[in-house]
């Protein structure tokens, strides 16, 4: 089986890269390396000993995505290409919606040319919006989105819905992560944010290792035990197992799976947690709610468990570990290389 992996050069993508790799699966590589870096594929052949094919491709550009396929017989493609910082979603509409609209039509284009139907889509959670209940599953209302990254998610799952719609052998499979994070436990790939972290865990690793003076931590008034937010964090590499589980299963249709581990952590339990694997403290003052942030948001992870067989096995401890484990061994990301 040859799998096209468009942004596969990503966080997300190149740990996807990994495990189909390890499984004998062959991996073809589109990725325009604006928020990534060639230095990931090259790690993710150094880990497994398996190359893969890379194209320098902006996922919008037809023509080029018509090479990749006719270089390549791709039987099935997991998408995902796109851009995701919330805060720039505001700031730049157009961008986003250009961006992830035109990559997705240009790939279903293409892939409709070929006779290739089967498609894994990167969805997020955000498309639950505030939940009106936890756990979320499948079944649990979609909002519109308070920011145009989210919508995007949304637009484009609706999008996947069309494309069925209109050819019912094709199998769509929408999985929507929670919240990825750690790296692989070789510490040769992981999360390499673009400037100052917007997210958590890269925050704090690098507040851990002296790139940043201290987290603030954004709202300690939520209605939770310590007043700091919940999120289902999970770890990458269990995420990255969860494609190979919905490769494997996918039947003709749309199928939709929460990507989690079912279990929240508060802010605050995620602080203390690294600190107490890894040996280091992290500066941190309480600072104002950010905007667009919900109290509480975790999965119910039990239909991914009953249909594709797959469930989170990595615990807290190993994500902080792993995470901190990929900052030391490459305090400026792939950059130094
Ligand atoms: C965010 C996005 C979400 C996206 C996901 C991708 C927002 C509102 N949501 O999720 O749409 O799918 O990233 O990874 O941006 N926190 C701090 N201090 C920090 C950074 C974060 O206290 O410096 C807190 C946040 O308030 C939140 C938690 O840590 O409670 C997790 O934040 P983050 O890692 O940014 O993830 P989400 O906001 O859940």
């Amino acid at each position: 089986m040859r799998v096209l992996l468009t942004g596969g050069a990503g966080y997300i993508g190149s740990h996807t890269a990994v495990e189909l790799l390890q499984s004998g699966i062959e991996v073809v590589i589109a990725d325009d390396l604006s928020n990534s870096s060639l230095n990931a594929v090259k790690r993710v052949e150094a880990i497994t000993g398996k190359s893969v094919v890379f194209y320098l491709a902006d996922v919008s550009d037809t023509a080029m995505l018509r090479t990749v396929f006719r270089e390549n017989r791709i039987d099935a493609v997991i998408h995902f290409a796109g851009f995701k910082a919330v805060g720039e979603s505001v700031a730049k509409p157009l961008k986003y919606y250009r961006n992830n609209l035109c990559t997705t039509l240009s790939l279903l284009e293409v892939m409709n040319e070929n006779g290739c139907g089967k498609i894994v889509f990167s969805s997020s959670a955000t498309v639950y919006g505030d939940p009106d209940t936890v756990p979320l599953s499948e079944d649990s209302p979609v909002k519109s989105g308070t920011n145009p990254y989210a919508r995007t998610k949304r637009m484009i799952e609706q999008i996947l819905t069309d494309f069925n719609a209109a050819d019912k052998g094709t199998e769509v499979t929408i999985l929507r992560y929670f919240n990825p994070v750690g790296a692989h436990p070789s510490g040769m790939i992981g999360e390499n944010p673009n400037g100052v972290p917007n997210n958590l865990m890269p925050y704090i690793t690098q507040v851990a290792v002296g790139k940043l003076p201290k987290l603030s931590i954004f709202g300690s008034d939520y209605p939770t035990p310590d007043g700091t937010c919940i999120r289902d964090y999970v770890h990458v590499v269990d995420l990255a197992k969860g494609h190979m589980a919905a490769l494997n299963h996918s039947a003709p249709g749309v199928n939709i799976y929460n990507l989690g581990t079912g279990k929240g952590y508060s802010v605050l339990e995620v602080v203390d947690a690294f600190e107490r694997v890894n040996g280091v403290k992290i500066p941190r003052v309480m600072a104002p709610r950010r905007a667009g942030d919900v109290a509480v948001c975790y999965s119910s992870s039990e239909k991914a468990a009953a249909v594709l067989g797959w469930h989170a096995e990595l615990s807290m401890d190993d994500m902080v570990r792993d995470a901190w484990n990929w900052q030391i061994k490459n305090p400026d990301g792939y950059a130094a290389e």
